[in-house]
C-alpha cells in the first residue's frame, strides 16, 4: 500500500532521494521522478511496465525554468505560453545534455508542461529539478483521475501518492511541437484545438501518431483500455433504442452489457450498467468524467462495454481519440 497524503514535504524528501511519487495534476495523476536522475526514470518505467521507447513529459513550475534544461525556446511557442502560463499544454523543446536520453527515448526534444494544480506547483517550486511524469497507470490501462485510482493499480509498487483530489480536466494534455518550423498538434488533449487556433489566429495541422513515439509507428494503437472489450457506437446522433437493439447485441444479454453514453441513456440496457458523461452535453464535464466512467464500467460484472462517440469537435475530438484507442481491436 502507498501512503496517500497531502504532505508535500514528504513527497519532496522522497523525490530528492530518487524515489518515485504519484502527483496530482489538473489533467490526470502522474507518476513522478527527478528528470535528471536516470535511476528515478528507470523506476517509473518499471512501475508502469512501460516500454523504454515511450518518452516522458517533464513538469516544471514555470516556463522560465525550462532554461535549465532546454537549449532554446522557439518563438512560435510564445503566444501559447502567454495564453497558458500553466495548463493542459505540453510543448516539445530541444533538450540540453542534462536531460537523460531515457526521459526522451533518445529523441532530441523533451516534452514539457506546467501543470495547473496548486499542490503540485508548490511541490515543484520547492524542488531544484523538473519532474518526469507519465500518467500513473499501468501501461495501456485507463489513466487515473483520483488518488484512489492510482492506489488501486500501483499502490503495491510506489511508496507515496500526493492527494490533490479529483482532476479537474480529466484527460491528458494537448501536445504541440514544430514540424518543418510549423506548430503541429501531436496529441489531442485537455485544451481544445479550436481554442489554440483562436489564440494563434490560424489553423493547426494535426499529426497524431498511432504509437506514442513517432519513431515506432503503429505499435501502440491500443491505449487507455479497460480489461473488457469496448465497442464503439459510431453514428452520432444515434437513435436511442433504434440503432442498438436487443437483437444486435448478438449473444450478449442486456444485463451483461455496459454503456458509456455521451449525454443520453440507452433504453435497452439496465440503468446501473450505464454511465453518462454529461447530461447537459458539456464537453468539460464529459472529459472530467471519462476515465472514471470507463473504470466504473470495467469493475461491473459485464461481458462488454458499448461506448458512444462524442460530437466530433472541441474536447469531443480528444474524448473520441481516447475512446477509439480504448476500443477493442480484432
Ligand atoms: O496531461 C498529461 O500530459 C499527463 C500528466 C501527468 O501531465 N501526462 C501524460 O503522460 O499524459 P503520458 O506518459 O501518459 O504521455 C506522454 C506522451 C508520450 O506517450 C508521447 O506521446 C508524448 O507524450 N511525448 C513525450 N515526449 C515526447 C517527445 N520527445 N516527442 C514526441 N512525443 C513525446
Ligand atoms: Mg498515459
Amino acid at each position: 500500500m502507498a501512503l496517500i497524503s497531502k504532505d508535500i514535504l514528504q513527497a519532496k524528501k522522497l523525490l530528492e532521494e530518487e524515489n518515485i511519487v504519484a502527483i496530482p495534476t489538473e489533467t490526470v495523476y502522474g507518476l513522478a521522478g527527478n528528470t535528471f536522475a536516470e535511476n528515478s526514470l528507470v523506476k517509473i518505467f518499471e512501475a508502469k511496465n512501460r516500454p523504454f521507447f515511450d518518452p516522458l513529459i517533464s513538469h516544471t513550475s514555470d516556463w522560465k525554468r525550462t532554461k535549465d534544461f532546454v537549449l532554446n525556446f522557439p518563438e512560435q511557442y510564445l503566444p501559447l505560453i502567454e495564453a497558458f502560463p500553466k495548463g493542459a499544454l505540453t510543448l516539445l523543446l530541444p533538450k540540453k545534455n542534462n536531460v537523460p536520453d531515457l526521459a526522451t527515448s533518445g529523441l532530441p526534444h523533451v516534452a514539457v508542461r506546467v501543470p495547473d494544480h496548486d499542490l503540485t506547483l508548490s511541490l515543484l517550486d520547492k524542488l531544484d529539478f523538473p519532474l518526469s511524469a507519465p500518467s500513473a497507470n499501468p501501461f495501456g490501462y485507463i489513466s487515473p483521475t483520483t488518488a484512489q485510482h492510482v492506489e488501486a493499480q500501483l499502490g503495491e509498487k510506489i511508496p507515496f501518492i500526493l492527494d490533490g483530489g479529483a482532476c479537474e480536466v480529466g484527460i491528458e494534455s494537448t501536445i504541440i511541437g514544430l514540424e518543418n518550423g510549423e506548430l503541429t498538434i501531436f496529441r489531442l488533449g485537455g485544451i481544445a484545438i479550436e481554442h489554440l487556433e483562436n489564440i494563434l489566429n490560424k489553423k493547426l495541422s494535426i499529426k497524431i501518431h498511432q504509437s506514442s513515439n513517432p519513431k515506432t509507428a503503429g505499435q501502440l494503437d491500443s491505449h487507455y483500455a479497460p480489461r473488457k472489450p469496448l465497442y464503439l457506437i459510431k453514428n452520432y446522433p444515434m437513435t436511442i433504442g433504434d440503432k442498438i437493439t436487443i437483437e444486435n447485441l448478438g449473444k450478449f444479454s442486456p444485463k451483461n452489457v455496459g454503456f458509456l453514453g455521451f449525454s443520453d441513456i440507452l433504453s435497452v440496457i439496465p440503468l446501473k450498467n450505464q454511465f453518462i458523461l454529461s447530461e447537459n452535453n458539456d464537453f468539460a464535464e464529459a472529459s472530467k468524467r471519462l476515465f472514471a466512467g470507463l473504470r466504473y464500467l470495467d469493475e461491473l460484472p459485464l461481458d462488454i462495454i458499448l461506448a458512444e462517440l462524442a460530437p466530433n469537435y472541441s474536447l469531443g475530438r480528444a474524448i473520441n481519440d481516447r475512446l477509439v484507442r480504448a476500443s477493442y481491436k480484432v
